[in-house]
């Protein structure tokens, strides 16, 4: 058992304009899961004993943060000068996830790729893995020895990309099953299919995708859609027969309430129309559209129009593990669209959103009695200059904000996974 004391915030209800904040709130943790959680006046009352609290007063607790995107083997890629879309996953992202076709190259990049996503507050995640089956079974392995809730797929791409990533339709397809078969539903882990875009799929892996999600309904989809103009042009002319990008995944049964579609920035009025009726889910990934010269996602218009909204950081297109420096970007993209992004908005995406979005609200998202412990401390004294401002933020709401505009990873304290906590002391 694990006793916290600590502020706390969290959105119990679905309303991102309605947390729940407590400047002294008790969270008890047993078996990895939330056993009690309320204000420490409530504990104290019915005759609790506080001194057993691991006692924090100034720290702020959180759920864990959840990244709806990103790419397990791209950490290498990060920070690759002057390319748009096509010409970084030619030039740089391709050569780098080749190297995990090597299932000790993969294991090890796998568990420090975990004590990164800690590191930086992350205790859940979707992750494309390589093409590569060893690869998906390397982050599983290491994600189980965590007991992190991570969900993750095996690339499948089977065309326009260099020899040692491609898959067949055959291949790609039973491997897919394979990984499924052995892991999803498995502690906390997840599976997603995982078609890379539909520029690498042939209309027939596209095809057995499509069959697949039907045998295995209760896995999940990732892939990208519209997100570099002249990437849709391409798809255009590599797949003419659908009306546009949304079609060629729809054709085949992929756009759905347990499908996410990485960057949905160039979505025509159809293609937002549809994806609202059908539940796909857009999750946004700012920093790599801006690092990656991609363009702006319209969010509130997407909001708007009834899409399912997550959040991702897109590693290695965007440019940092960190949550908090992914919601500074989404900050600023939204701003440059007349649409004003606020901090409760923004730790509810983080947390509690993401849960909803990606169907997993009764395991993780917020501290209600039951769910799943995963939290994030964060401590405003590691960085003297937030320590500074938020001294005189004037409620919770302005503290929040300083933290999404200012704050990364050296705000972290620690971080727990199903009730095991990471600590970190503040050196690099
Ligand atoms: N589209 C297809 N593959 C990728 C990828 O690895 N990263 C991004 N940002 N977009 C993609
Ligand atoms: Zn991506």
């Amino acid at each position: 058992m694990r006793a916290i004391r600590s502020r706390a915030i969290h959105w119990p209800s679905s309303n991102d304009q309605e947390p729940e904040y407590f400047d002294d709130a008790v969270l008890i943790a047993e078996n990895g899961l939330i056993r009690d959680f309320g204000p420490a006046a409530r504990f104290e009352a019915e005759g609790f004993d506080l001194s057993c609290c691991e006692h924090h007063p100034s720290w702020l607790m959180l759920p864990g943060w959840i990244d709806a995107h990103l790419h397990f083997p791209q950490v290498d890629v990060l920070a690759s000068y002057g390319t748009q879309l096509l010409e970084w996953l030619e030039q740089y992202t391709f050569p780098a996830e080749a190297q995990y076709r090597d299932p000790e190259f993969a294991r090890v990049a796998a568990a420090s790729f975990l004590e990164l996503l800690l590191r930086h507050g992350t205790t859940s995640a979707f992750a494309f893995c390589s093409s590569h089956k060893a690869s998906a079974t390397a982050l599983f392995e290491a994600a189980s020895a965590r007991q992190m809730r991570l969900v993750a797929g095996k690339v499948l791409m089977d065309q326009n990309a260099p020899d040692t990533l491609l898959d067949t339709p055959e291949t790609g397809a039973e491997d897919s099953a394979a990984l499924i078969r052995q892991w999803h539903g498995q502690g906390r882990l997840g599976y997603a299919l995982t078609p890379r875009f539909s520029g690498t799929s042939s209309t027939l892996q596209l095809a057995k995708t499509g069959e697949l999600a039907r045998q295995f309904p209760e896995v999940w989809i990732q892939s990208h859609l519209s997100e570099n103009l002249a990437e849709i042009q391409w798809i255009q002319s590599v797949h003419p027969q659908y009306q546009d990008y949304l079609e060629s995944y729809e054709a085949h049964g992929l756009v759905g309430t347990r499908s996410l579609y990485g960057h949905c920035i160039h979505l025509s009025d159809s293609e937002i129309s549809r994806m609202a009726s059908q539940g796909g889910v857009a999750v946004f990934c700012p920093s790599s559209n801006l690092f990656l010269g991609s363009g702006l996602m319209p969010f509130e218009r997407l909001k708007a129009a009834g899409i399912s909204l997550a959040l991702g950081s897109d590693i290695g297109g965007g440019t940092s593990i960190s949550l908090l420096k992914t919601l500074a970007d989404a900050y600023k993209v939204c701003q440059l669209q007349g649409y004003t992004f606020d901090a409760y908005e923004g730790f509810f995406i983080l947390t509690k959103g993401n849960a909803l979005a990606t169907q997993q609200d009764r395991f993780i998202g917020d501290f209600r009695v039951g769910r799943e412990a995963d939290w994030v401390l964060m401590d405003p004294s590691r960085v003297p200059l937030i320590e500074r401002r938020v001294s005189s933020a004037r409620s919770i709401k302005e503290e929040l904000f300083v933290y999404m505009i200012l704050g990364d990873e050296q705000l972290v304290a620690e971080t727990t996974v199903f009730g095991q906590a990471f600590q970190f002391d503040g050196s690099p």
